[in-house]
């Protein structure tokens, strides 16, 4: 039967989500997208084919419907866990979205809101915390966890056994070395190469990376990476031979 898929925030990420929904049906009909919900766009607008169905609030209009989180941009990543809080849609109700043609481990986790893009790859004993979202060619190595609401630009390539904390912004073709600590709220400037921590809320550019001098993304706003979302990442997912996780 199909699931019916609301996507919040009218914005660029979801030309990601949409792919994935799209690649996802081809092999097995599973979602059909209602539409969007978004405060910036006024109710029976439309973005990329799609109605916008009202503003965020009216989340408790679509009891029935699952949900997806494509909100968050270099300037708005820090607000992520706490904008899918304030929505009141428990946790269950966010979908989690794998492109069929990602390979993720059979023995990674995916939390609820995650969804993994075209051509990424998640290696094992990898933990992908609630809400985190991979834009396409995305790899993340073994072992590496994600903290919760972090987003994650094309080509970036985490390394084993790195931590990236909660609310996180890692930019377009980053890398990050292994063992490193990537504080919550941070963000990894396009390009840099990350071989040192980084700190809570810290902004780093360049290779190797060193902290943004210019911080003209405005001061960090920290939020606490204590949410109830779930960092524990218990969802098992199903194994490669099944070509489609979702
Ligand atoms: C680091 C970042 C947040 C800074 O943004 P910003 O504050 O708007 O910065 P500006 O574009 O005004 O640039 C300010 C200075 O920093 C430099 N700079 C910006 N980003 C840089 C980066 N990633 N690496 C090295 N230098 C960078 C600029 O060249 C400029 O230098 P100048 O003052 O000598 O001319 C941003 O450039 C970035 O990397 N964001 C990630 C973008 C991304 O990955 N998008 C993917 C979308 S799918």
């Amino acid at each position: 039967m199909m699931q019916s898929l609301i996507i919040l925030g009218a914005s660029c990420n979801a030309h990601d989500v949409l792919d994935i929904v799209e690649a996802i049906n081809l092999v097995q009909p599973k979602w059909h997208v209602a539409g969007f919900l978004d405060d910036n766009f006024a109710r029976c607008d439309r973005f990329l084919g799609f109605d916008v169905l009202g503003p965020i609030a009216a989340v408790h209009d679509f009891q029935n419907h699952m949900f997806i989180n494509c909100i968050g941009s270099q300037s708005s990543h820090r607000d992520r866990s706490r904008l899918m809080l304030e929505t009141g849609i428990p946790i269950s109700k966010y979908a989690t979205l794998v492109h069929p043609q990602a390979n993720v481990s059979s023995r990674a986790r995916l939390g609820l809101g995650v969804y993994v893009s075209f051509g990424c790859c998640v290696g094992g004993g990898a933990a992908l915390s609630d809400g985190v979202s991979l834009a396409p060619r995305v790899v993340i190595g073994h072992d590496t966890k994600i903290g919760c609401g972090t987003i994650i630009a094309p080509g970036v390539i985490v390394s084993g056994f790195a931590h990236i904390g909660a609310n996180c912004y890692l930019g377009a073709a980053c890398s990050v070395k292994q063992y490193i600590r990537v504080g919550d709220n941070a963000l990894v400037g396009m390009g840099a190469v990350v071989t040192r921590h980084v700190q809570d809320g810290e902004i780093v550019v360049g290779n190797p990376a060193r902290t943004f001098q210019r911080n003209v993304v405005g001061e960090p706003e920290i939020v606490s990476s204590t949410t109830t979302l779930n960092s524990n990442v218990s969802i098992p997912i199903p194994t490669m031979t099944e070509g489609v996780r979702q």
